[in-house]
């Protein structure tokens, strides 16, 4: 009994450290609006508030006498802060993604800080992609896939579009079907707030033919992908 209630108090001591340690996470894209929420929304009402960036620069206050202030030009038009202390940041930019700090300071003066992390990323663009052939053998199509967005933070994802039923486990028999004439890869990318995709048309024996891409963006990140067309091979495991 005594150990059991050890473990709880243990484990609730884990729970509030590592509440206290992970801030909220807030995601916004470029040119769009992102609300900061205290969790404490509801409970009586704040003497004073206000909002920092990164535990330093003032950005919004609230004082006794309800009136509002944004004291920082490079937020300049683009704050709003609620009667329920939410903070909106409009027009967003890159360089909003910080740590933001709100104050929440009661009738005693007690004060209440909670912070809230907000990661701002561009829409991702339709990715670039191409193939560069390494041997044409007719018995063996050997290429190199590449793919991408002049965006950092992205993660690449190849998909075949193999005629294959999605994985099936734990069954002895397997239907397949492909056309080993033609065979589409698509490569996605997304990251936290959207995804994008291109697609590469590979045509026996060893021709490949891509989507004509909108708007040509700088080639910063890419990757590389290795497709022998002997890879269908593995699918027959199944
Ligand atoms: C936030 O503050 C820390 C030091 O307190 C500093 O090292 C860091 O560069 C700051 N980050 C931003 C995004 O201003
Ligand atoms: C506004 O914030 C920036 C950094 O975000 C800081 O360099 C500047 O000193 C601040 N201005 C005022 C008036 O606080
Ligand atoms: C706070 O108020 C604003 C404006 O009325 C509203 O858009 C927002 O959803 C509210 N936030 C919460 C957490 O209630
Ligand atoms: C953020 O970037 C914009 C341009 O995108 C620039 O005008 C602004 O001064 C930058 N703000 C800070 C605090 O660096
Ligand atoms: C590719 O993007 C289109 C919309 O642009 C979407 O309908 C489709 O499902 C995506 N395909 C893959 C494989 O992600």
């Amino acid at each position: 009994m005594a150990m059991g209630l050890t473990a709880v108090f243990l484990f609730l001591f884990i729970m509030k450290a590592w509440a206290q340690h992970s801030p909220s996470k807030v995601v916004g894209v470029v040119h769009e609006v992102a609300y900061l929420s205290p969790s404490l929304q509801n409970q009586k009402p704040f003497h004073q508030i206000h909002w920092r960036r990164n535990n330093s620069v003032k950005i919004a206050s609230w004082n006794s006498r309800a009136k509002v202030q944004y004291p920082n030009s490079t937020y300049r038009g683009r704050l709003e802060l609620f009667p329920n202390n939410t903070l909106k940041i409009s027009c967003l930019q890159k360089n909003d993604s910080s740590m933001y700090q709100v104050y929440l300071e009661d009738e005693a003066g007690k004060e209440h800080i909670e912070s809230i992390l907000l990661t701002v990323y561009d829409l991702v663009p339709k990715p670039t992609v191409s193939a560069k052939v390494i041997s044409a053998d007719p018995e063996l199509c050997e290429a190199i896939l590449e793919c991408s967005v002049g965006l950092e933070g992205v993660t690449y994802k190849w998909i075949p579009h193999s005629k294959f039923p999605p994985e099936s486990v734990g069954v002895s028999e397997q239907r397949i079907s492909f056309n080993p004439l033609l065979e589409t890869y698509t490569c996605e990318v997304s990251n936290p707030v959207s995804s994008n995709n291109a697609s590469l048309t590979y045509r026996h024996p060893c021709s490949w033919t891509g989507e004509s891409s909108a708007g040509a963006s700088h080639t910063t990140t890419s990757m590389l992908v290795v497709l022998g067309h002997l890879l269908l091979l593995l699918l027959t495991q199944a």
